[in-house]
C-alpha cells in the first residue's frame, strides 16, 4: 500500500510517498525544503514565519509527487504534535483537505514517533528483503532539537517514557554553545565540525545526572558552564585551537552522558534493539561512540540514514504505515494540532 505523508512541525516542509508491504518499506520520493535560511537572521524559528512558509512551500512540494486527484495513494499521514502550533496547522489542513478529497483514510502521527520510525527506513536503493529491522523491545535515544527521551517500545505503537530531559534538550545546548561561540542557527553542525579538531579533555565539564538513578537527562548546567568558560578567556574566543578545543570538551560531555545512560537502561531492560533518534541523530561523535558500546554489548544498534535523521516526511510515512496497519486512523473533521503531544 502506498501513504502519503506531510510534515510541517518546525522548520522544515516536508511530504512523502512511502510504499509498505508486510513489516517492510520503501521510500518511493521524499522532499524536505528547509526554512533554515529565512530563520538564520532572527537566530531561531518564529512559529508564524515557519507556518507562512510552509503554506507557500506546500503546494509547490506535493506538485508532481502525488497526481492532483491521488490516484494510486491508499492513505494520507500527517505530523499533528508535538511542535510549533501555526506550522503544525498548515500540514494538518492540507492532509485534511486532501484526505477528504481524495476519500482516503487520515492517519495523525506523533512527531517523536516518526524519529523512532527513521530506524525502519532503508538506504536509497536498498530493497533487500533480509534487511534487518529493528527487534522489540526496541530502546530509542531520542535527541533532537526539542527532545531528549529515552523511550522502550515494547511492539508498534506500544511506547514507555523511561526518562526526558528536565531542561534543555540536547540539540538545544548544542544549539545555544553555537550562539555563545558566534555560529549561526542551526549551529548544531557547525559545533561538531568545529570539534573535530579539538581536544575532548581541554576542558572538564560537568555531565550532570551521571549518578542519579533515573533515566532523565540535564544540560542546562553544561551550557552554563560553557558560558562561564569563554568569558574566563574571553581573550581567546577568536583562536581556533580555543574554540575547538571548547566544541570538543562539550561535544564529550554530551555523548557520554547520552552514552553512558542509554547503555545504564539496556543493562536493566535488555533491549533486542538500540535505536537512535532524532537531528542530533546526525552527530558522528555519538553516531560512532553508541555503535563501539553497542557492539561491546552485543546490541544490535540502527542508527537513521543521514537523510532521515533530520526532520523529513519520510519517518512519518513509517511510523503513519504502522499506525495504519493497526487500524489507528483519526477523523478529519475532528484532528487538531496538538503542540503538546507526547509519545505516550
Ligand atoms: O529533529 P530535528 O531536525 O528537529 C527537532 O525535532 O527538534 O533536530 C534538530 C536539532 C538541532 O538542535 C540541531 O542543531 C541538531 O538537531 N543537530 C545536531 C547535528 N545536526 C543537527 N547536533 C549535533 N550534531 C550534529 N551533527
Ligand atoms: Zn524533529
Amino acid at each position: 500500500m502506498r501513504i502519503l505523508a506531510i510534515e510541517t512541525s518546525c522548520d522544515e516542509t516536508a511530504a512523502a510517498v512511502l510504499e509498505g508491504t508486510g513489516e517492510r518499506l520503501a521510500v518511493v520520493a521524499s522532499r524536505v525544503r528547509s526554512q533554515i535560511e529565512t530563520h538564520a537572521v532572527y537566530g531561531g524559528v518564529i512559529p508564524e514565519v515557519a507556518a507562512r512558509e510552509h503554506a507557500e512551500l506546500m503546494m509547490p512540494l506535493l506538485h508532481g509527487l502525488v497526481p492532483p486527484d491521488g490516484a494510486g495513494i491508499d492513505a494520507v499521514a500527517v505530523t499533528y504534535g508535538p511542535g510549533l502550533a501555526p506550522a503544525l496547522r498548515v500540514g494538518v489542513a492540507t492532509a485534511v483537505g486532501l484526505a477528504i478529497g481524495w476519500q482516503k483514510p487520515l492517519v495523525g502521527v506523533c512527531h517523536l514517533e516518526g524519529h523512532i520510525y527513521a530506524a525502519w527506513l532503508p538506504k536509497a536503493g536498498d530493497d533487500a528483503a533480509d534487511r534487518p529491522l529493528p527487534q522489540f523491545p526496541v530502546l530509542a535515544l531520542v535527541v533532537s532539537g526539542g527532545h531528549t527521551e529515552l523511550v522502550l517500545m515494547k511492539d508498534h505503537g506500544e511506547f514507555e517514557r523511561l526518562g526526558e530531559t528536565h531542561d534543555d534538550a540536547a540539540g538545544e545546548a548544542f544549539d545555544k554553545v553555537a550562539s555563545m561561540l558566534g555560529l549561526a542557527y542551526p549551529g548544531g553542525p557547525k559545533v561538531a565540525a568545529l570539534a573535530e579538531g579539538g581536544d575532548v579533555k581541554a576542558f572538564a565539564f560537568p555531565r550532570a545526572l551521571l549518578k542519579d538513578k533515573t533515566d532523565d537527562f540535564s544540560f542546562s548546567g553544561l551550557k552554563t558552564s560553557v558560558l562561564y568558560t569563554l568569558r574566563e578567556h574571553e581573550a581567546l574566543i577568536e583562536e581556533e585551537r580555543f574554540r575547538s578545543d571548547i566544541a570538543a570538551s562539550f561535544q564529550e560531555a554530551v555523548v557520554d552522558v547520552l552514552v553512558q545512560k542509554t547503555m545504564r537502561a539496556a543493562a536493566r531492560l535488555a533491549p533486542k534493539s538500540i535505536v537512535l533518534a532524532g537531528g542530533v541523530a546526525a552527530n558522528a561523535a555519538l553516531r560512532g561512540r553508541l555503535q563501539e558500546v553497542c557492539d561491546a554489548a552485543a546490541i544490535p544498534l540502527f542508527l537513521p540514514q543521514f537523510a532521515y535523521t533530520l526532520d523529513n516526511a519520510a519517518m512519518i510515512g513509517a511510523a503513519g504505515y504502522f499506525r495504519f496497519l493497526r487500524g489507528d486512523v483519526a477523523d478529519p473533521l475532528s484532528i487538531k494540532a496538538n503542540p503538546s503531544l507526547d509519545i505516550v
